[in-house]
Protein backbone atom coordinates (compact mmCIF):
# COMPACT_ATOMS: atom_id res chain seq x y z
CA UNK A 1 0.00 0.00 0.00
CA UNK A 2 0.99 3.38 -0.74
CA UNK A 3 0.41 6.93 0.66
CA UNK A 4 0.76 10.40 -0.89
CA UNK A 5 -1.21 13.25 0.30
CA UNK A 6 -3.43 15.50 -2.14
CA UNK A 7 -1.87 18.34 0.36
CA UNK A 8 -0.02 18.34 3.10
CA UNK A 9 -2.37 17.71 5.67
CA UNK A 10 -5.81 17.00 4.23
CA UNK A 11 -6.69 14.64 1.22
CA UNK A 12 -4.70 11.53 0.74
CA UNK A 13 -4.52 8.69 -1.84
CA UNK A 14 -4.00 4.82 -1.61
CA UNK A 15 -2.63 3.15 -4.26
CA UNK A 16 -1.26 -0.60 -4.59
CA UNK A 17 -3.79 -2.22 -2.44
CA UNK A 18 -6.37 -4.43 -3.49
CA UNK A 19 -9.41 -5.13 -0.92
CA UNK A 20 -10.81 -7.72 -2.94
CA UNK A 21 -7.27 -10.04 -1.63
CA UNK A 22 -6.21 -7.53 1.11
CA UNK A 23 -9.70 -6.38 3.16
CA UNK A 24 -8.19 -7.01 6.49
CA UNK A 25 -8.18 -5.86 9.73
CA UNK A 26 -4.59 -4.87 9.31
CA UNK A 27 -5.14 -2.99 6.25
CA UNK A 28 -8.16 -1.10 8.35
CA UNK A 29 -5.61 -0.18 10.62
CA UNK A 30 -3.17 1.19 8.26
CA UNK A 31 -6.02 3.02 5.94
CA UNK A 32 -7.53 4.38 9.91
CA UNK A 33 -3.94 6.36 10.34
CA UNK A 34 -4.16 7.45 7.11
CA UNK A 35 -7.73 9.11 8.35
CA UNK A 36 -6.23 10.26 11.12
CA UNK A 37 -4.17 12.26 9.68
CA UNK A 38 -5.76 13.13 5.89
CA UNK A 39 -9.48 12.91 7.30
CA UNK A 40 -10.27 11.99 3.81
CA UNK A 41 -8.63 9.72 1.35
CA UNK A 42 -9.11 7.82 -1.95
CA UNK A 43 -8.07 3.96 -2.61
CA UNK A 44 -7.97 3.93 -6.53
CA UNK A 45 -8.92 0.83 -8.32
CA UNK A 46 -11.27 -1.08 -6.56
CA UNK A 47 -13.58 -3.68 -8.65
CA UNK A 48 -15.28 -5.18 -5.20
CA UNK A 49 -18.70 -6.01 -4.61
CA UNK A 50 -21.18 -4.74 -2.50
CA UNK A 51 -20.28 -8.07 -0.47
CA UNK A 52 -16.46 -6.75 -0.50
CA UNK A 53 -17.60 -2.66 0.55
CA UNK A 54 -19.53 -4.20 3.46
CA UNK A 55 -17.26 -6.46 5.06
CA UNK A 56 -14.60 -4.26 4.50
CA UNK A 57 -16.33 -0.92 5.74
CA UNK A 58 -17.36 -3.40 8.59
CA UNK A 59 -14.07 -3.13 9.86
CA UNK A 60 -14.10 0.30 11.16
CA UNK A 61 -17.31 -0.62 13.31
CA UNK A 62 -20.84 -1.00 13.26
CA UNK A 63 -22.60 0.04 10.02
CA UNK A 64 -25.59 2.07 10.13
CA UNK A 65 -28.77 0.68 7.75
CA UNK A 66 -30.33 3.13 5.04
CA UNK A 67 -33.63 4.47 6.30
CA UNK A 68 -35.60 2.89 3.11
CA UNK A 69 -34.76 -0.69 3.95
CA UNK A 70 -37.81 -2.67 5.15
CA UNK A 71 -40.38 0.30 4.26
CA UNK A 72 -41.02 -1.12 0.87
CA UNK A 73 -39.27 1.38 -0.75
CA UNK A 74 -38.53 0.99 -4.62
CA UNK A 75 -35.12 1.89 -3.48
CA UNK A 76 -34.79 -1.41 -2.42
CA UNK A 77 -34.64 -3.05 -6.13
CA UNK A 78 -31.25 -1.71 -6.27
CA UNK A 79 -29.74 -1.84 -3.38
CA UNK A 80 -29.56 -5.01 -1.92
CA UNK A 81 -28.74 -4.84 1.54
CA UNK A 82 -29.46 -2.47 4.25
CA UNK A 83 -26.01 -1.42 5.12
CA UNK A 84 -25.95 0.37 1.23
CA UNK A 85 -26.58 4.34 1.01
CA UNK A 86 -28.07 4.40 -2.80
CA UNK A 87 -26.05 8.13 -3.79
CA UNK A 88 -27.43 7.28 -7.63
CA UNK A 89 -29.64 9.10 -9.79
CA UNK A 90 -31.19 5.88 -11.22
CA UNK A 91 -34.41 4.25 -10.50
CA UNK A 92 -35.67 0.95 -9.62
CA UNK A 93 -35.16 -0.03 -13.51
CA UNK A 94 -31.93 1.31 -13.60
CA UNK A 95 -33.02 4.35 -16.02
CA UNK A 96 -31.90 7.76 -15.25
CA UNK A 97 -34.80 9.56 -12.56
CA UNK A 98 -37.16 11.46 -13.92
CA UNK A 99 -37.49 15.14 -13.26
CA UNK A 100 -40.46 14.62 -11.41
CA UNK A 101 -39.36 11.68 -9.03
CA UNK A 102 -39.88 12.98 -5.42
CA UNK A 103 -36.04 11.07 -4.49
CA UNK A 104 -34.25 13.79 -6.95
CA UNK A 105 -35.43 16.27 -4.35
CA UNK A 106 -33.74 14.45 -1.52
CA UNK A 107 -31.07 13.94 -3.04
CA UNK A 108 -30.34 17.62 -4.38
CA UNK A 109 -29.97 17.88 -0.69
CA UNK A 110 -26.22 16.50 -0.70
CA UNK A 111 -25.18 19.62 -2.39
CA UNK A 112 -25.40 21.71 0.57
CA UNK A 113 -22.41 21.44 2.90
CA UNK A 114 -22.94 18.57 5.91
CA UNK A 115 -21.28 15.84 7.38
CA UNK A 116 -22.82 12.46 7.43
CA UNK A 117 -25.84 11.49 10.19
CA UNK A 118 -25.11 14.31 12.42
CA UNK A 119 -29.11 13.87 13.19
CA UNK A 120 -28.42 10.75 14.51
CA UNK A 121 -27.23 10.83 18.53
CA UNK A 122 -23.79 9.45 17.92
CA UNK A 123 -23.26 11.06 14.53
CA UNK A 124 -21.37 8.80 12.13
CA UNK A 125 -17.81 8.21 11.74
CA UNK A 126 -16.13 7.31 8.17
CA UNK A 127 -18.35 6.57 5.40
CA UNK A 128 -17.16 4.89 2.23
CA UNK A 129 -18.32 5.37 -0.61
CA UNK A 130 -17.58 3.35 -4.17
CA UNK A 131 -17.71 4.85 -7.34
CA UNK A 132 -19.39 2.37 -10.10
CA UNK A 133 -20.77 4.63 -13.01
CA UNK A 134 -19.60 8.16 -13.34
CA UNK A 135 -20.41 11.11 -15.47
CA UNK A 136 -17.87 12.25 -18.31
CA UNK A 137 -17.88 15.46 -16.41
CA UNK A 138 -18.76 17.14 -12.98
CA UNK A 139 -20.28 15.29 -10.23
CA UNK A 140 -17.23 16.52 -7.95
CA UNK A 141 -17.55 15.81 -4.63
CA UNK A 142 -15.61 18.79 -2.14
CA UNK A 143 -14.60 18.26 0.91
CA UNK A 144 -13.50 20.78 3.78
CA UNK A 145 -11.29 20.30 6.76
CA UNK A 146 -12.92 21.20 9.64
CA UNK A 147 -9.82 20.73 11.97
CA UNK A 148 -7.97 23.19 9.97
CA UNK A 149 -10.79 25.42 9.90
CA UNK A 150 -11.21 25.65 14.04
CA UNK A 151 -7.21 26.49 13.90
CA UNK A 152 -7.96 29.20 11.86
CA UNK A 153 -10.65 30.63 14.07
CA UNK A 154 -9.64 33.92 16.08
CA UNK A 155 -9.06 33.53 19.59
CA UNK A 156 -11.96 35.39 20.33
CA UNK A 157 -14.83 33.30 18.12
CA UNK A 158 -13.33 29.62 19.44
CA UNK A 159 -13.83 31.83 23.16
CA UNK A 160 -17.34 32.84 22.05
CA UNK A 161 -18.57 29.03 20.95
CA UNK A 162 -17.06 27.00 23.15
CA UNK A 163 -19.63 24.42 24.63
CA UNK A 164 -22.21 25.89 22.42
CA UNK A 165 -24.99 22.79 21.58
CA UNK A 166 -26.35 22.97 18.09
CA UNK A 167 -29.81 21.38 17.04
CA UNK A 168 -29.32 18.73 14.25
CA UNK A 169 -31.91 17.56 12.31
CA UNK A 170 -33.16 15.91 8.75
CA UNK A 171 -36.30 17.83 8.98
CA UNK A 172 -34.84 21.00 9.04
CA UNK A 173 -31.92 20.58 6.15
CA UNK A 174 -34.75 18.69 3.68
CA UNK A 175 -37.11 21.78 4.54
CA UNK A 176 -34.25 23.74 2.76
CA UNK A 177 -34.57 22.15 -0.34
CA UNK A 178 -38.45 22.01 -0.59
CA UNK A 179 -38.81 18.12 0.38
CA UNK A 180 -42.17 17.20 1.03
CA UNK A 181 -42.48 14.79 3.52
CA UNK A 182 -45.17 11.92 4.00
CA UNK A 183 -47.43 11.70 7.06
CA UNK A 184 -45.06 8.43 7.99
CA UNK A 185 -41.73 10.40 7.66
CA UNK A 186 -43.57 13.26 10.16
CA UNK A 187 -44.09 11.06 12.74
CA UNK A 188 -40.57 9.70 12.64
CA UNK A 189 -39.68 13.50 13.15
CA UNK A 190 -36.64 13.62 15.86
CA UNK A 191 -33.89 15.92 16.49
CA UNK A 192 -30.47 15.52 18.75
CA UNK A 193 -27.96 17.85 19.95
CA UNK A 194 -24.25 18.11 19.18
CA UNK A 195 -21.33 20.41 20.39
CA UNK A 196 -20.15 22.93 18.23
CA UNK A 197 -16.77 22.13 18.74
CA UNK A 198 -15.59 18.62 18.76
CA UNK A 199 -12.49 16.70 20.29
CA UNK A 200 -11.54 13.86 17.67
CA UNK A 201 -11.60 10.47 20.04
CA UNK A 202 -7.87 9.12 18.04
CA UNK A 203 -6.11 12.52 16.62
CA UNK A 204 -7.00 14.58 19.27
CA UNK A 205 -7.72 17.30 17.35
CA UNK A 206 -10.49 19.89 17.80
CA UNK A 207 -12.74 20.67 15.05
CA UNK A 208 -16.03 22.76 13.75
CA UNK A 209 -19.54 20.79 13.55
CA UNK A 210 -21.59 23.11 11.65
CA UNK A 211 -23.40 21.81 7.86
CA UNK A 212 -26.79 21.81 6.51
CA UNK A 213 -28.30 19.74 9.38
CA UNK A 214 -27.88 22.45 11.91
CA UNK A 215 -30.09 23.99 12.48
CA UNK A 216 -29.74 26.27 15.29
CA UNK A 217 -27.98 27.27 18.41
CA UNK A 218 -29.53 25.63 21.77
CA UNK A 219 -30.07 28.84 24.11
CA UNK A 220 -29.78 31.28 21.69
CA UNK A 221 -32.89 32.98 19.86
CA UNK A 222 -33.35 30.62 16.48
CA UNK A 223 -31.70 34.08 13.98
CA UNK A 224 -29.07 34.70 15.82
CA UNK A 225 -27.77 31.22 16.18
CA UNK A 226 -28.83 30.57 12.32
CA UNK A 227 -26.23 33.48 11.53
CA UNK A 228 -23.76 32.18 13.67
CA UNK A 229 -23.84 28.72 12.09
CA UNK A 230 -24.04 30.57 8.81
CA UNK A 231 -20.54 32.70 9.25
CA UNK A 232 -19.23 29.06 10.89
CA UNK A 233 -19.95 27.23 7.63
CA UNK A 234 -18.67 30.19 5.40
CA UNK A 235 -15.80 30.54 7.30
CA UNK A 236 -14.95 26.69 6.85
CA UNK A 237 -15.35 26.02 3.25
CA UNK A 238 -13.20 28.73 2.09
CA UNK A 239 -11.12 27.12 -0.78
CA UNK A 240 -7.79 26.91 1.81
CA UNK A 241 -9.64 24.50 3.76
CA UNK A 242 -11.11 22.07 0.30
CA UNK A 243 -10.14 19.67 -1.12
CA UNK A 244 -11.99 18.77 -5.13
CA UNK A 245 -12.67 14.56 -5.36
CA UNK A 246 -12.84 14.08 -9.11
CA UNK A 247 -14.11 10.46 -9.79
CA UNK A 248 -12.57 7.70 -11.30
CA UNK A 249 -14.75 4.22 -11.59
CA UNK A 250 -12.97 2.12 -9.06
CA UNK A 251 -12.42 4.93 -6.36
CA UNK A 252 -13.30 4.22 -3.01
CA UNK A 253 -13.65 6.96 -1.13
CA UNK A 254 -13.37 7.13 2.68
CA UNK A 255 -13.99 10.56 5.11
CA UNK A 256 -14.41 10.78 8.61
CA UNK A 257 -17.39 12.71 9.09
CA UNK A 258 -16.27 13.74 12.99
CA UNK A 259 -13.97 16.60 11.38
CA UNK A 260 -14.90 17.20 7.53
CA UNK A 261 -17.93 17.89 5.86
CA UNK A 262 -18.17 17.60 1.83
CA UNK A 263 -21.00 18.20 -0.46
CA UNK A 264 -21.91 17.21 -3.99
CA UNK A 265 -21.93 19.44 -7.26
CA UNK A 266 -24.08 19.60 -10.02
CA UNK A 267 -23.55 17.47 -13.04
CA UNK A 268 -26.08 17.01 -16.36
CA UNK A 269 -28.37 14.17 -13.95
CA UNK A 270 -31.15 13.90 -16.25
CA UNK A 271 -28.37 12.87 -19.40
CA UNK A 272 -25.85 11.08 -17.48
CA UNK A 273 -25.67 8.34 -15.11
CA UNK A 274 -24.03 8.25 -12.28
CA UNK A 275 -24.22 5.17 -9.33
CA UNK A 276 -22.04 5.20 -6.37
CA UNK A 277 -23.03 3.35 -2.98
CA UNK A 278 -22.20 4.14 0.71
CA UNK A 279 -21.50 2.15 3.82
CA UNK A 280 -21.48 4.43 6.95
CA UNK A 281 -20.05 3.70 10.78
CA UNK A 282 -22.39 4.23 13.62
CA UNK A 283 -20.16 7.77 15.23
CA UNK A 284 -18.81 7.86 19.04
CA UNK A 285 -19.92 11.58 19.12
CA UNK A 286 -20.15 12.52 22.80
CA UNK A 287 -23.61 12.91 23.79
CA UNK A 288 -24.66 16.27 25.08
CA UNK A 289 -25.96 16.33 28.62
CA UNK A 290 -30.10 17.12 28.97
C1 LIG B 1 -22.86 11.06 0.49
C2 LIG B 1 -22.77 12.36 -0.21
C3 LIG B 1 -21.96 13.44 -2.22
C4 LIG B 1 -21.88 13.09 -3.67
O1 LIG B 1 -22.80 10.02 -0.17
O2 LIG B 1 -22.96 11.07 1.72
O3 LIG B 1 -23.02 13.37 0.38
O4 LIG B 1 -21.10 13.75 -4.38
N1 LIG B 1 -22.37 12.31 -1.48
O5 LIG B 1 -22.58 12.17 -4.09
MN1 LIG C 1 -23.17 12.89 2.62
Amino acid sequence: MKIKGFTEGFGGEITDLDLAEEGTLETAQAVQDVMDHYGVAVIRDQRITDQQQIAFSRLFGQLEFSPHFGRGDKDLVRMKFPELFDVSNLDEHDNILPDTDRRRVYRAANLMWHADSTFQPHGAGYSLLSARIVPASGADTQFADMRAAYDALSASMRERIEGMVVEHSTFYSRSLVGYQFTEEELKRRTATRQFLVQTHPRSGRRSLMVGSHASHVVGLPVEEGRALLKELGEFATQERFVYTHKWKVGDLLLWDNRCTMHRATPFDDTAERRDLRRTTVVGDLPLVPA
